[in-house]
């Protein structure tokens, strides 16, 4: 009797300890999984007078636990609701919008990581509000043309990125006739497929003509992923004369690559987009014109195409919508891209075609090389790399060049989260929406800053950049991916968590 009676009392006494004990190791291995984020907790609110859902801007909070938006509410109701127990950042006025999807980003990793590398890259774009970016398949050494290609990415990625990133394959015209490698490359996880009408610059990278493009969508189609496509076509430079051949002249090189380049690529190009219409032989497969400069008659074939019914999107890039050749001074190559910027007059008009809905969305094309390449002391436009580097930027850039436009706070958010996640087939992300990830940038659009040798940039070689000198507005002060704080208060998290995005 009185043994079981100790039982009675023992049984309950042991079973507290043992939950206790629990608890101290839970909480012990939870304190080390919080090296993800700078916040100590998973579960949490944030609120703010302006997040942006996708129906408007709203007062309200945002409750994320376990990575993922669990509800989103507005002031008004915020107060029905017991929610003491819960942390709540508060960030005032600045503005809570979804994480920038960049679906064009080259990290040159593994093989010229002395470029970029992922740890620099992803730092940058913590630091820029970019929660997810799609790395393209060349710049890196090898090219992302095969599974085992991919796996040394995957390899090279793996616990190195600080936020998430997912991958584009190569249609190269090793494989592009070859519907077994393509498959066994898209079966290994791209989400879709890259490859370039002309010299890519890169040797293992060649340039696929028209029929590979086509052969290509029709495996594409069964996977329901797109085919990206660097749509210029070698032809005549416009140079003529060997007297206006300075080769440190930006004009001399806008000439080298005029707009007729981009023209005659896409109406190639869009002979076999009539295939990705309802009912055609390529039905669900899609494709997406990267980096457009030319705003005339390049553009005016993509909307006939669009109007059509081809499956078909665009997208400009950041320097294109800030930059014009007028102002870019004699021998700095470090405006030198391609296809290249062209005359204000040129900007103006992607402008307009932004604000129509013309183009679809934005991307960075974060193109960079080491210094070196970009022959910065010698100017020589012709010689340099081309490719400009701005992950970090492309929030306060778009921002601050498009205000003189009216863009509003929706736009930017279509142009760089909605749009480019559905691109990319990645329904959890790009909006503030109850079962999305907490993929999500804070910044204050109004805050102005200097970009000098004082501002903290995170991408390798921040002297490359065509950006340095240039007033911007538009402050990031958080970025979380999948409810992870890994950008705050201009630090990041220490470790580097961020998910790889691989299609099933
Ligand atoms: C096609 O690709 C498969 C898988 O990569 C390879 O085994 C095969 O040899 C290729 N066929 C040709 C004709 O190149
Ligand atoms: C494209 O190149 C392939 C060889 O890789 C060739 O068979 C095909 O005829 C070419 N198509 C065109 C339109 O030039
Ligand atoms: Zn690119």
């Amino acid at each position: 009797m009185e043994r079981s009676l100790l039982q009675w009392r023992l049984l309950p006494l042991l079973a507290l300890i043992a939950s206790l004990l629990s608890v101290f190791f839970a909480s012990r291995s939870y304190e080390k999984e919080t090296q993800c984020s700078l916040l100590p907790h998973d579960h949490y609110w944030i609120s703010s007078k302006r997040i942006l859902t996708p129906d408007g801007l709203i007062s309200g909070s945002v409750e994320v636990n376990g990575g993922v938006i669990v509800s989103v509410v507005k002031e008004e109701d915020w107060y029905k609701e017991q929610r003491s127990r819960v942390k709540v950042i508060d960030y005032g006025e600045a503005v809570i919008m979804p994480g920038l999807v960049d679906v064009h980003a080259h990290l040159d990793d593994p093989g010229r990581s002395e470029w970029e590398g992922f740890p620099s890259g992803t730092k940058a774009a913590a630091a820029g509000g970019i929660t997810t970016l799609i790395d393209m398949p060349l710049n890196s050494d090898p090219s992302t043309v095969s599974p085992e290609t991919l796996k040394l990415k995957i390899e090279a990625a793996k616990k190195r990125i600080l936020v998430d990133v997912g991958f584009w394959g190569g249609l190269v015209p090793d494989n592009a006739l070859n519907s077994s490698a393509l498959s066994s490359l898209l079966d290994a996880g791209v989400l879709g497929l890259k490859s370039f009408m002309c010299p890519s610059g890169i040797n293992d990278f060649p340039m696929t003509n028209i029929t590979h493009i086509k052969e290509g969508l029709s495996v594409l189609a069964k996977y329901k992923r797109p085919l990206l496509v660097h749509a210029e076509v070698e032809m005549d430079s416009e140079i003529d004369d060997a007297t206006d051949n300075d080769p440190r002249s930006y004009l001399t090189y806008l000439k080298t690559r005029p707009t007729s380049w981009e023209e005659g690529a896409i109406r190639n190009l869009l002979s076999v987009t009539e295939n990705t219409r309802i009912g055609g032989s390529a039905e669900r497969a899609h494709v997406h014109i990267v980096h457009l400069s030319d705003a005339s008659s390049s553009l005016d074939l993509i909307k006939e195409a669009k109007g059509k019914g081809d499956s078909v999107t665009v997208e400009t890039c950041p320097h294109y919508l800030a930059f014009s050749a007028e102002e870019i001074p004699e021998g700095d190559t470090r405006f030198k891209c391609s296809p290249p910027i062209r005359h204000a007059a040129n900007r103006e008009k992607l402008w307009g075609a932004m604000m129509e809905g013309d183009i679809d969305m934005l991307s960075s094309d974060h193109s960079p090389t080491k210094p070196e390449l970009k022959l910065l002391s010698d100017g020589n436009f012709l010689k340099a790399w081309g490719g400009i580097s701005s992950l970090q930027f492309v929030l306060p850039v778009t921002w601050s060049y498009g205000r003189k436009y009216g863009v509003t706070l929706e736009q930017v958010a279509s142009w760089w989260s909605d749009r480019p996640s559905k691109l990319a087939g990645l329904h959890s992300k790009g909006a503030i929406a109850v079962g999305k990830h907490a993929d999500i940038v804070v910044w204050e659009p109004e805050v102005e800053f200097n970009l000098d040798e004082d501002h903290p940039i995170h991408f390798k070689h921040p002297s490359i950049s065509a950006y340095l000198g240039r007033k911007l507005s538009g402050k990031v002060v958080s970025t979380f991916v999948r409810g992870n704080l890994v950008f705050g208060e201009g630090k990041h998290a220490s470790d580097a968590c961020g998910s790889l995005l691989l299609a099933t």
